[in-house]
């Protein structure tokens, strides 16, 4: 069976829940996935696949999901690599492919990455800090599109099948 990691990079638990749904789905599909933050992460040792997810903020991919792809790139260039971020706060994800930020597209250039995807965000009314309260006034909301990551993550395993042949 293959053996997938799915690394997150996450401040308010809405990309974790993402990692969490892409767990599920590649399980669902007979892959073995293991969903875990990417700071805690010290070694890829025994993973067949890797899957990064990061939230946006201030157009950038979180600082953890950079250093994991950044700290591992050796090992991540030695095995199938996905990417995705989560960010908008808008329902522009579930209308077209967004591009990924440039720093995440020299990462994903760097390592190989087989696909990227954006998929929405979330940020609640009563998030705390400064900006993050600011930013919640005009555009909170869940804008997380669970069958569209479920849809991806499918891809993901179909395309590991093929790997495993
Ligand atoms: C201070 C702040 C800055 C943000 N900047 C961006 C951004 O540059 N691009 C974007 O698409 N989303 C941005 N967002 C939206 C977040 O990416 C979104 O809320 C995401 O779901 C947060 O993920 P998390 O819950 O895993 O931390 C920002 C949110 C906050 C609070």
């Amino acid at each position: 069976m293959m053996r997938v990691l799915v690394a997150y990079a996450s401040d308010r638990g809405g990309t974790a829940e993402i990692a969490e749904w892409v767990g599920t789905t590649l399980r669902r599909m007979g892959v073995e996935a293991e969903v875990r933050r990417a700071g805690e992460v010290t070694a890829l040792d025994g993973y067949d696949a890797v899957v990064v997810g990061g939230a946006l903020y201030a157009g950038r991919w979180h600082g953890e999901a950079r250093r994991f792809v950044r700290r591992h790139a050796g090992a991540l260039e030695r095995v199938p690599v996905w990417l995705f971020s989560s960010g908008p706060l808008d329902r522009s994800a579930g209308e077209r492919e967004i591009e990924p930020v440039r720093g995440v597209a020299k990462l994903a250039r760097r390592v190989g990455a087989r696909g990227h995807a954006t998929f929405g965000g979330r940020l609640t009314a009563d998030a705390e800090g400064f900006l993050a309260s600011r930013i919640a006034r005009q555009s909170a909301g869940d804008y997380r599109d669970r069958d569209r990551v479920a849809e991806w993550a499918a891809g993901i395993a179909r395309e590991l099948q093929h790997v495993a042949v």
